[in-house]
């Protein structure tokens, strides 16, 4: 499919999504959501990882788009709300691993986007933050409960009340992102992160990420209890048995994805 605001481009098992849209420092209107929405969608049937950057050296993605925002009725704002809750959580329930690769300002929707995907690298001119309540609005595409779930409440709620701006180094020191690379390497870095993940049991990654996922949300017992379903439905699959045999083999397993 032929998308307007994104960039879709395939590299052995890897595919990158750029949001493009170079005038609004990539902001997320609502055409680009519904885009991104699909290509993630599309993405998670055809590549074994998935990277999510912006065009450009300045920004990865300068939050919703405002000019939008600005003209919209409550009435209207309600639906857009839920398509960007809908991408983030499709981004971060994706069976596939996402990277992002964050190349400059991340700021609301945009940081909340980053925040979705399953690691994070970054250059050293990316700054992330939630400026919402300057806007006089809160973070509305799960930033709230995301955030907190990667810094700890006290510091997520330093970021959200006073909208303080976090570069790449602060970022990789609370654990935002998980590597701060040279300038204009984020996207390089985000390659070969997810080249590394391609490699791996593509049915194990997905339920090693659902285990750290879903179980952040559920007291331990029951996240132990998650763990040990999933560890036992990965005893029935085939790519098990190709990693025991190409152990035992010395050679590279040759993974089916079942
Ligand atoms: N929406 C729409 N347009 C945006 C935008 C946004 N989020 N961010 C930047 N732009 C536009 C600017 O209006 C400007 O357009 P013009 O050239 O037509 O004037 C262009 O991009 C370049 O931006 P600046 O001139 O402002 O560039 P700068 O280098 O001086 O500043 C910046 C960069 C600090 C990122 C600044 O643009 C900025 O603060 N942007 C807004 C960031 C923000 O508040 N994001 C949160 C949005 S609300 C949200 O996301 C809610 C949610 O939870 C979903």
């Amino acid at each position: 499919m032929a998308y307007e605001n994104i960039q879709v481009s395939r590299e052995g098992p890897v595919t990158t999504l750029t949001v493009n849209r170079p005038k609004a420092l990539n902001a997320l209107n609502s055409a680009t959501l519904r885009e991104l929405l699909q290509a993630v969608r599309e993405a998670a049937e055809s590549c074994r990882a998935l990277i999510l950057t912006g065009a450009g050296e300045k920004a990865f993605v300068a939050g919703a788009d405002i000019s939008e925002l600005a003209r919209q009725t409550p009435l209207q704002a309600r639906p857009l709300a839920l398509r960007g809750q809908k991408l983030m959580n499709t981004v971060e329930s994706c069976p596939k691993p996402v990277v992002a690769a964050v190349n400059g300002f991340a700021f609301g929707g945009g940081f909340e986007l980053a925040l979705a995907c399953h690691l994070r690298t970054a250059s050293p001119n990316a700054v992330m933050g939630l400026p919402e309540v300057t806007l006089g609005i809160i973070p509305g595409y799960g930033g709230t409960q995301r955030l907190p779930r990667l810094v700890g409440k006290g510091r997520a709620l330093e970021m959200i009340l006073t909208a303080a701006r976090v570069d790449a180094a602060e970022a990789l020191r609370i654990g935002l992102i998980e590597r701060m690379v040279p300038a204009g390497e984020a996207q390089k870095a985000a390659r070969e992160l997810a080249l590394t993940l391609a490699a791996k049991a593509p049915v194990a990654l997905r339920y090693a990420k659902e285990a750290v996922v879903k179980g952040l949300a559920l007291p331990l017992e029951d996240g132990v209890r998650l763990e040990g379903d999933l560890s036992t439905f990965l005893r029935t699959t085939e790519d098990r048995l190709e990693g025991a045999k190409a152990f035992l083999e010395k050679r590279k397993p040759r993974w089916q994805g079942r």
